[in-house]
């Protein structure tokens, strides 16, 4: 959600920026900009923005633009609406500083005031604007001091770069709540809210804590606390190559995410499998055999579609390890004064490790003594590094705004912790072996599944007239029927509900007509023939259906027909189908797909 990009060297930096800022368009993209320290005759800051795309940035970029330390941000609104002027940087009037942020100023309207009875006019309506005359307006002698007093008077969350005419050498950052990542290069520094913009410069990454600022200059780099107190960092090397963030050869990043999900499954399943016991070794998870065996309760945490795959994990959970378990929207559970249980086993689900509603249940929760686990994608990540251990879900850096491979690995994870725990407890050898089974189909599988998307995008054009949806799904299809509503209405627009099954007599059925057609999950489980009795009342009120099962469905007008694994397992196949009907019915109807209206990657925002 909104991505700053910088950079401090010998090169010359706008199109560096420009580069950087496409990378990190999947963040925000409704306005872009850029300040630069002036290598012409008269020195000083430039700068330039606008409303729109990076590439209506680069178009509108004045010719001699030219400088060697510059910063930059691609945004999504939160104050203020996507306009030029409210586009960062933000600048002070005599153009002395730059601030390009990230997060939430909680008090900005309370500084705006102040700073408007000082006599201060305020040209934006962001909260982003008050770091630029806070930081103008100190009298310390250091850029580095100057930053500080502003942070003083902040409350709220921020990734802040910093320009200062008067210190040209350098530039200051700060975090707290929003990531804020220095790549080290050969003589030059980088600094990005996200690696995505880095790693094509470089792999050596120092990762700022809450709290923490850094200076940058083109040769070295020094981080230390907002109170100036030093910290020692060493650089690591981020796992992720730059061909990763590249579309690799599809049109969009929706069908490369999707149609790689097969190798993601390899990847979080490689070095795991145990034959010998039946179980996996999970290396990082840091619960031992007795925690496993004494816990009474599973609680899941998670936002939108890690929610989702949280929903699966629950399920798995119980039914392999036996142990009560659910999941929660983290968004929700945070807000409620939750009763923390010492015998429940907490998990904070995150493809982005930085999604601030899950961030904040997972501090609550610590602060409150408990136990919580991460099932999370981005190593080293904020929600990765707060909890006291995990599984890594290794489906490679995701791109596209909307979740598919990463829900897909993340379920797999859940199945791996299902094993593993299933293991420590009362799953037989004989279940456990089966699971593995199930687990090493599963690429070849996804394989299949993959080639049936030719007719997937046939239904697509027809289910693309529909005015609205609906997705129902019993027990484990449940979960499925909701993420594919999600992806539906995510990246088409077209409004899309999704029930358990059973609910549907209970009220929605009254929905069901010929232009609102019904997508059924229908696993072949014991529950086949319930779901079965559901097509018959769709049917009956003249519905149209479209099944995704096992076997052709008599009742449905058509059917998606799944490779069959194991039941526990079913789940993660069932949702592949349904993500390419979602991202066929939107390239029908001619959307933007990887960049949904209204939407963001990684909601690091209340
Ligand atoms: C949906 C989607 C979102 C995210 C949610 C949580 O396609 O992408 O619903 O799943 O914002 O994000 P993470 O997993 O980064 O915590």
């Amino acid at each position: 959600m909104c991505g700053i990009v910088g950079y401090i060297g010998k090169r010359d930096t706008a199109p560096l920026l420009l580069e950087g800022l496409q990378r990190l368009e999947y963040r925000g993209y409704d306005s872009a900009g850029l300040a630069v320290h002036s290598s012409g005759s008269s020195g000083g800051l430039k700068s330039a923005k606008t409303k729109g795309r990076v590439r209506d940035l680069e178009e509108r970029l004045p010719k001699r633009f030219s400088g060697t330390v510059g910063i930059a941000h691609t945004r999504w609104a939160t104050h203020g609406a996507p306009n030029d002027v409210n586009a960062h940087p933000h600048l002070d009037p005599d153009e002395q500083v730059a601030v390009v942020h990230n997060g939430i100023v909680d008090n900005a309207a309370e500084l705006r005031a102040k700073l408007t009875a000082d006599g201060v006019t305020l040209v934006s309506d962001t909260d982003t604007e008050v770091f630029s005359h806070l930081i103008a307006r100190s009298e310390a002698d250091t850029l580095e001091a100057k930053v500080q007093e502003a942070l003083r008077h902040i409350e709220g969350t921020y990734g802040i770069a910093v320009l200062h005419a008067a210190f040209p050498d350098r530039i200051v950052v700060a975090r707290n709540g929003s990531p804020v990542v220095l790549g080290i290069g050969e003589k030059e520094m980088f600094v990005a809210s996200d690696v995505a913009a880095l790693v094509s410069h470089t792999r050596q990454v120092v990762t700022l804590d809450d709290g923490e600022m850094a200076t940058i200059k083109a040769g070295d780099y020094r981080t230390y606390t907002t109170e100036g107190s030093r910290t020692s960092t060493s650089p690591e090397t981020v796992e992720w190559a730059a061909e990763s963030y590249d579309m690799g050869g599809h049109d969009t990043y929706m069908h490369k995410e999707i149609a790689e999900q097969a190798d993601a499954v390899d990847r979080v399943l490689a070095g795991r499998i145990d034959d010998r016991f039946a179980t996996v070794h999970l290396g990082g998870l840091n619960l031992d055999a007795r925690e496993a065996r004494t816990m009474r309760r599973v609680k899941i945490l998670g936002c939108g579609s890690a929610y989702h795959a949280g929903m699966i994990g629950a399920q798995m959970i119980e039914e392999l390890a036996r142990v009560p378990a659910d999941a929660e929207p983290a968004s929700e559970f945070r807000y409620r004064n939750p009763v923390v249980d010492p015998d429940t086993l907490y998990i904070a689900v995150s493809q982005s490790g930085e999604t601030y509603d899950t961030l904040a249940a997972v501090q609550e929760l610590k602060r409150k003594g408990a136990r919580v686990l991460g099932v999370v994608n981005v190593v080293g990540s904020a929600i990765a590094r707060e909890t006291d251990g995990g599984v890594y879900v290794h489906a490679g850096p995701e791109v596209c705004v909307v979740s598919t491979k990463c829900f897909t690995n993340t379920a797999v994870a859940f199945a791996l912790l299902a094993l593993h725990l299933g293991r420590i407890r009362d799953l037989s050898v004989a279940d456990g072996k089966r699971i593995l089974a199930g687990l090493r189909q599963l690429p070849e599988q996804i394989d299949r599944v993959m080639r049936e998307e030719a007719a997937i995008e046939k239904l697509a054009a027809d289910y693309a007239t529909a005015k609205s949806m609906m997705f129902v799904g019993r027990v484990r299809g449940y979960p499925v029927a909701r993420e594919a509503s999600l992806k539906l209405k995510e990246v088409s627009y077209i409004h899309a509900e999704a029930y358990p099954a059973s609910e549907l007599k209970h009220g929605p059925l009254a929905l069901i007509e010929p232009a609102v057609p019904t997508v059924a999950v229908l696993p072949d489980d014991e529950l086949l023939d319930k779901n079965r009795a559901t097509l018959e009342e769709i049917k009956a009120r003249s519905g149209r259906i479209l099944a995704v099962a096992h076997m052709e469905q008599e009742k449905a007008d058509h059917t998606i027909v799944v490779p069959k694994n194991e039941p526990e397992l079913d789940p993660v196949l069932m949702g592949i189908p349904l993500q390419l009907l979602a991202y066929h019915t939107a390239l029908a109807l001619g959307r933007d797909i990887d960049k949904p209206r209204n939407l963001a990657k990684s909601v690091t925002v209340e």
